[in-house]
């Protein structure tokens, strides 16, 4: 069911290509609501100087042979060169039938694709940062939505569980001993257990000695090392999930890829490279050299594949993931959800892999980057009143603010019903605010305002799809009823109507462009069509036909509002 742009856009098309000859067909004409019309096509101006005639000749020619008589109301030419478009109030109301009868709600299925992506990714043995928690939160949105436009996604949680400080923390775990209240820790408060191992190591000679000795161990696979690594990422992943569940994201242990998995890959990676001739032994190290890399003065930066003490490092293991999700997964594109600061590592990463003929041309690799989340103090938010920051406090925060207007608001409902609500609130509120503005751009973290009923905040759409729900109760209906017919005569009826047929282009977009903050901004215009139709048209007070076309486009509203906010990951409470 195309939304009007898509409708309209292919008749624009065919009438330039009937009043100027094929070669002149424009496959994308440039097409936006306006305010003065539904739709306004902005094709003219370009074509002027192509067909060498003034704009509003070349308006005036599309128009004679635009065929929208089914679709339009009115085509009026004005400005410079633009015609302005109004759709026929009877084929909105018919495309909002057919998009309420539609299962996907418009969303088509595209064709088909891999897509391994690369998401939230925290360390073994460390708490989770603000950082990881958008790129999971990020991360899922993208997993959701491209899973819904019919891709085959694979998710690769690439966990940081590998490296020198696990000589450490190995050694302290088997310290304080496996089972122990401090070795809880890793479960309950990372870093705790880690600053404790970090304290030792920095002390004394000896335990930093054993720790050294303890890298080469599990490094050679002693048995009994290995095991014990094992016990610290079977707690750390306690840890993450505990932290996954509450968010409410997709990532299971099925997904897990840590940086372990491709140790066995990194020798032959480094030999092959060495081999072609990319890679360089420079000071001891084995280096990567690159002519588009430069730093200062032109010197062109190292991508360092093994360090001169033997060691492969996080360069390495990421020409590994590319190899692995292209040879193995079949990937059509690779996503890395990663904070922006790694943009470099990444460009190297891919040039390098190009380079050695890991990374075909029609596979693409995209760093989707993850901005900052900033505290008051406009810096980068690691503490809260003056403490280290914990993930897990912050979301209980979120929660108990939730929980403080639930219980105020519907002192009506169930001790559980409430705690539901306020978990659904507090924690949608947190993952929208998230999710509302672009991924790679900076934003405060602010709970008062994230959980707010106002402006565009998770809590207001929310509560927008729990009114359309208590508009049902009250009219005892059932919410997911097809409507039988729909008119739109009311402005605030077509403007909605108009909305809802948004959705399926606006989810499509998601997926192209990645860009999850595009159905979080339609969502919220989605509510303000709402709010507005719904201050402007009675429903419950309506007769007949009109009654009956009104709850259809609440049902409809309600049904869009839910399945967006779900591929965004956010629940909708039944009530608030
Ligand atoms: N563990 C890394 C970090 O905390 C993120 C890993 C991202 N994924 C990757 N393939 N490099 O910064």
């Amino acid at each position: 069911m195309p939304s009007p742009h898509d409708t309209l856009a292919p008749r624009i098309s065919a009438a330039i290509a009937a009043a100027f000859g094929e070669d002149f067909r424009d496959a994308d004409p440039v097409l936006r609501p306006s305010q003065f019309a539904d739709l306004q096509v902005n094709a003219a101006l370009a074509l002027s100087k192509r067909v060498g005639m003034p704009p509003r000749k070349v308006a005036e020619s599309i128009v004679e042979h635009l065929d929208v008589a089914d679709l339009c109301s009115g085509v009026e030419i004005s400005g410079p060169g633009f015609i302005n478009v109004t759709l026929a109030d009877s084929w909105i109301a018919a495309a909002v039938v057919e998009m309420a009868g539609d299962p996907r709600l418009g969303v088509e299925i595209q064709p088909q694709l891999v897509i391994p992506i690369d998401y939230s990714a925290p360390n073994v043995a460390k708490e989770m940062h603000v950082g990881h928690l958008r790129t999971t939160v990020v991360g899922d949105a993208l997993a959701r939505t491209l899973e819904h436009l019919g891709h085959r996604v694979i998710r690769q949680n690439h966990v940081g569980d590998w490296g020198t400080p696990f000589g450490m923390l190995v050694e302290h775990l088997l310290d304080v001993g496996e089972g122990s209240e401090a070795a809880r820790l890793v479960e309950t408060d990372p870093n705790a257990f880690y600053a404790a191992a970090r304290e030792k190591f920095d002390g004394g000679a000896e335990f930093a000695d054993r720790s050294r000795a303890r890298v080469v161990a599990l490094q050679a696979g002693d048995p009994e090392t290995v095991r014990v690594w094992e016990s610290l990422l079977g707690l750390s992943k306690k840890y993450f999930n505990r932290i996954y569940s509450t968010l409410g994201v997709t990532l299971t242990d099925a997904d897990l890829a840590g940086e372990s998995m491709y140790n066995d890959d990194l020798a032959s990676i480094c030999d092959e490279l060495q081999a072609k001739g990319i890679a360089v032994e420079s000071e001891g190290a084995l280096c990567i050299f690159m002519d588009e890399f430069t730093g200062r003065e032109g010197k062109p930066v190292p991508l360092i594949i093994r360090k001169s003490d033997g060691g492969y490092g996080y360069a390495t293991t990421d020409l590994a993931t590319i190899k692995y999700r292209v040879e193995r997964l079949h990937a059509d594109k690779i996503l890395y959800v990663v904070g922006a600061p790694q943009a470099l590592h990444f460009q190297m990463v891919w040039a390098a892999a190009r380079l050695a003929g890991w990374l075909p041309s029609d596979v693409v690799p995209i760093h989707v980057q993850i901005g900052n989340v900033l505290g008051e103090d406009k810096k980068i938010l690691r503490t809260r009143e003056g403490v280290a920051l914990k993930l897990m406090a912050l979301l209980d925060d979120g929660v108990t603010k939730a929980r403080a207007y639930v219980d105020e608001a519907r002192p009506d409902l169930s001790e559980t019903e409430r705690a539901t609500i306020a978990r659904q609130v507090g924690i949608g509120a947190i993952k929208y605010a998230d999710l509302s503005v672009a991924h790679d751009s900076a934003y405060v973290f602010d709970l008062d305002r994230m959980v707010s009923l106002t402006g565009n905040t998770g809590p207001y759409l929310q509560y927008a799809a729990a009114r359309v729900r208590s508009i049902f109760r009250s009219a005892g209906e059932d919410v997911t009823g097809v409507p039988r017919a729909v008119e739109v005569r009311e402005p605030a009826e077509r403007a909605l109507g108009l909305q809802l047929l948004e959705f399926g282009s606006v989810v499509r977009h998601v997926g192209h462009e990645l860009e999850p903050h595009r159905l979080a901004a339609y969502l919220f215009e989605l509510a303000q069509a709402f709010s507005s139709f719904y201050e402007h048209c009675p429903v419950l007070k309506a007769e007949g036909s009109v009654r009956e076309s009104r709850l259809a486009l609440c049902s409809l509203t309600a049904a869009v509002m839910v399945q967006g906010l779900d591929l965004l990951g956010v629940e909708t409470p039944t009530e608030m």
